[in-house]
């Protein structure tokens, strides 16, 4: 999804800006430019092709010479990627450039007034409407003609923009879309997320919906949208550059999926006090617990995958109805919520655009909401009553593995705190679930050990047209995400089916040599999957099975065997996952796909 850098200090712009961007890349965009201001006007350089092109066109940003700068990583929405729609876009008298994440609702709008006023655009793009009204609105002042420009536009948006007249100003914006601030001594920046500019400070001030920033080498002022100066707090980061790059390994999905017992120990431990688990600010006390009568669970993609681990285990263990549901289904479709409702919004990036509108609708419809996210400070933690963060790090990679990881883990976390004051399941099973999820980073750790036996499965399975993930249970919830991981990174076509249904119209499509992958770790339904495994097996399905250690049942019926640690019978969703995000990580590797950067995708969704 698009990014956005800015800088304003005494050096050369340029540089820090493509380094910037290229810290951003992991979003996923499709062309991208840079605006520098020279001392005979701004200068742009725009690709559609790498940041690596960007910094071949402008000798590492040497060509560019201006102290003042702004970028950007552009996903296409309205127009083609192409030179003409990547940003930054210039004002018709090329006094004003900028940058922009979001998307502007009334741009059709705007575009026929400006038309009408003899305005001609360069680009198809939303954005350009936004330097046309700068232009439209100045009068000699740069702080006003943004703040009347702003007041023009409805959507979303983050905005970085400079002007020709105020050679040291950068002024950024925010509604609904990403953008953070970063101070320091040198220079002050501006940038999507901290990733884009932890190498140069690790000091950040988190700007909020209708505020704007204005920067000078100096420093940065914050005004409300009725131009009121703002005091704001300067947060500091706990990561450095080196826990956002890729430390050795050949991908950031490797490295990640690696990181995976430090995450979830991170996650997990820094809530644990003796055996007391305590979330830190938590508004949902006791008394507003025993209140709720139905649990909404809502996310996207993975997120919501981690969310199907949650109805299962939230049911079991609290007894109170749970449903779990895609976040674009949610926000339209008038959702039965109310002050007994508890909504958990699930969310690595804390930025996508669904999410954060079914967040929303929760709210309006009076639920408590409770978000898990990765990034702090992030829309979606804003906007929520109560946060838990997941203690990943920075997820570069755009398949998630450690930030899905994590999810499930403060569910888990989460469903024991709650089990334990509703009293609402044997204390022996709760108390045994705990211990297990404590040695969690353990067994994570020993299935990673034996990396390699999953590389030789991958390799012998080869390219397989199509494949089939089949599960009951937290099984299904498990192979809902395995068979996601495959798909989005190997290009292989896979379908996730609870095993009970495959009766119901799938196995038909069950032929000689097709591969089944049978998750079958969930103690209670090993034998109804043994059963399934048989149906497929007797059609001449390839079987490879996971099951816990000493499942040896199932050496007969497979083809291939993984075995995982035994371990608390719920919690071996967070424990099965791991074979396949490394089975899919090889099978892309052997085909030569682009693994962090999977095609058409985005890391960071910020339009719906
Ligand atoms: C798949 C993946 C996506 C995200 C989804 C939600 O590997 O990463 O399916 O899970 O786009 O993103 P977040 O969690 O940032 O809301």
């Amino acid at each position: 999804m698009c990014g956005i850098v800015g800088f304003t200090g005494k050096k050369n712009a340029a540089p820090f800006l493509l380094e910037g961007l290229e810290k951003l890349e992991y979003r996923g965009y499709d062309s991208a430019g840079i605006a520098v201001l020279a001392e005979n006007g701004i200068k742009t350089k725009k690709t559609v092709e790498r940041i690596k092109t960007l910094k071949e066109k402008t000798d590492n940003g040497a060509q560019l010479c201006g102290t003042i700068g702004i970028g950007h990583t552009r996903w296409a929405t309205h127009g083609a990627p192409s030179e003409e729609n990547a940003h930054p876009h210039l004002s018709p008298d090329a006094k004003f450039a900028v940058v922009h994440n979001g998307i502007i609702e009334n741009y059709l709008e705007l575009k026929e007034e400006l038309a009408a006023e003899g305005v001609s655009f360069k680009s198809e793009t939303d954005t350009e409407v936004v330097p046309c009204l700068l232009e439209k609105y100045y009068e000699g002042d740069f702080f006003e003609a943004v703040t009347k420009a702003v007041a023009r536009l409805e959507g979303s948006y983050a905005l970085g923009i400079i002007c020709t007249d105020c050679p040291d100003t950068l002024i950024a914006v925010r509604k609904f879309s990403p953008l953070i601030i970063g101070v320091s001594k040198e220079a002050n920046y501006i940038a999507s997320d901290v990733t884009a500019i932890v190498s140069q400070t690790k000091e950040v001030i988190y700007i909020d919906d209708g505020e704007i920033a204005v920067l000078s080498p100096e420093g940065v002022s914050f005004f409300d949208k009725d131009k009121n100066p703002l005091q704001k707090q300067i947060s500091v980061v706990n990561w450095d550059i080196n826990a956002a790059e890729k430390g050795g390994y050949e991908h950031f999905m490797m490295k990640e999926i690696m990181e995976q017992p430090r995450s979830v120990e991170q996650t997990v431990e820094s809530r644990i006090h003796g055996r007391e688990i305590i979330f830190e600010n938590l508004k949902l006390d006791e008394g507003k617990l025993r209140h709720i009568d139905k649990i909404d669970i809502v996310a996207c993609g993975s997120a919501y995958h981690a969310g199907v681990v949650g109805k299962y285990v939230f049911e079991e263990l609290l007894r109170i109805p749970t449903l779990v549901d895609l976040a674009s289904e949610y926000r339209y479709r008038n959702p039965l919520a109310n002050s007994k409702t508890l909504t958990v919004i699930i969310s690595q990036s804390g930025e996508t655009a669904d999410t954060l509108a079914a967040l929303k609708e929760a709210k309006r419809k009076g639920a408590h909401t409770l978000s898990i996210v990765n990034v702090v400070g992030s829309s979606i933690a804003k906007e929520s009553d109560d946060v838990i963060y997941t203690w990943a790090g920075p997820e570069i990679a755009v398949a998630t593995t450690k930030g899905y990881s994590t999810q499930v883990a403060v569910l888990y976390l989460f469903a024991i705190w709650a089990a334990r004051i509703l009293k609402s399941s044997d204390e022996e099973y709760i108390e045994s679930l705990f211990d297990s999820l404590r040695e969690l980073p353990e067994n994570i750790q020993k299935i990673l050990d034996n990396s390699e036996d999953i590389k030789a499965l991958a390799e012998k399975c080869g390219d397989p047209h199509s494949l089939f993930f089949i599960g009951r249970n937290i099984d299904y919830a498990v192979s809902l995400e395995a068979s996601l991981k495959l798909k989005e990174i190997s290009y292989i076509h896979s379908e996730a089916y609870a095993a009970g249904e495959l009766k119901h119209g799938t196995i038909s499509l069950i032929e000689e040599g097709r591969t089944v992958i049978a998750l079958a770790c969930y103690e209670k339904l090993f034998d109804k999957l043994l059963s399934n495994i048989k149906e497929v097996k007797a059609r001449g399905a390839n079987i490879i099975a996971c099951v816990t250690e000493g499942h040896s049942a199932v050496l007969s019926e497979a083809n291939d065997v993984i075995f995982i640690p035994q371990t608390h019978p719920l919690l071996t969703a967070s424990l099965e996952v791991i074979p396949f995000q490394l089975y899919s990580y090889y099978v892309s590797l052997f085909k030569g796909c682009d693994i962090d950067k999977p095609r058409n995708l985005a890391k960071s969704v910020t339009v719906e």
